[in-house]
């Protein structure tokens, strides 16, 4: 832990006091990472923010952004370059991401609108087995967060509901490329997903 630890003790003694909007947000996770550099305190500490912050109308119909050819849309709302990426993503309905792994900390997901199907593989522990098996499949319901990383094993995330969904995650440190499974039967064929935006705050891209 570096000489100051405020902002991260402040966060996990804040109970439940709200965090009202993202830029607030954005400014608690700068102090997150400004006064610890201790992992287990710096996710506990987002996840009690991700958890208090409450994302306002007027937000939403700025960052989530829905391009209803996609699967889902990935809209870029605030990062530092170095230790985070805050993004809002909008699942249409009935779609959902590739496996794929996290080349970073980690993931949280906060669930803002309707709710979401987290589906939860590792590599089949047998060593003659190129699966990946599911172990866990988890709805997340609107106001619920989540958290995965690679310890954990890979996911893949869908819309649940009758609805479209929106979620808002954070990656900690940002990445550029990550590892996709167009199937659980064979763990060694992946390849290389490569991160995009179709809006980076709140202005399309094209
Ligand atoms: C997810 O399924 O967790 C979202 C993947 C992404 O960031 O594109």
């Amino acid at each position: 832990m570096s000489a100051s630890p405020r902002g991260v003790e402040a966060e996990l003694d804040s109970g439940s006091a709200p965090i009202a909007g993202l830029d607030t947000l954005s400014t608690v996770i700068d102090s997150i990472f400004k006064t610890s550099d201790n992992w287990i305190d710096r996710r506990a500490a987002i996840h009690s923010a991700l958890n208090r912050t409450v994302v306002t109308p007027s937000e939403l119909s700025t960052f989530a952004l829905f391009d209803p050819r996609l699967p889902y849309t990935r809209n870029l709302v605030a990062t530092d370059n170095t230790h985070y990426t805050l993004l809002i993503l909008c699942w249409n309905v009935d779609k959902e991401s590739p496996i794929h792994d996290h080349p970073c900390d980690g993931c949280f997901i906060k669930a803002l609108q309707g709710k979401i199907r987290e589906s939860r593989y590792v590599k089949d522990a047998s060593p003659e087995s190129d699966q990946l098996v599911l172990f866990q499949e988890t709805i997340v319901h609107s106001g619920a967060v989540t958290y995965m990383d690679d310890f954990v094993g890979y996911h893949k995330v869908g819309c649940a509901g009758t609805e479209p969904a929106i979620t808002l995650h954070l990656y900690t440190p940002p990445y550029h490329s990550c590892k996709v499974w167009a199937s659980p039967e064979r763990f060694s064929s992946w390849s290389e997903g490569k991160v995009t935006f179709y809006s980076k705050h709140g202005q399309p891209m094209n």
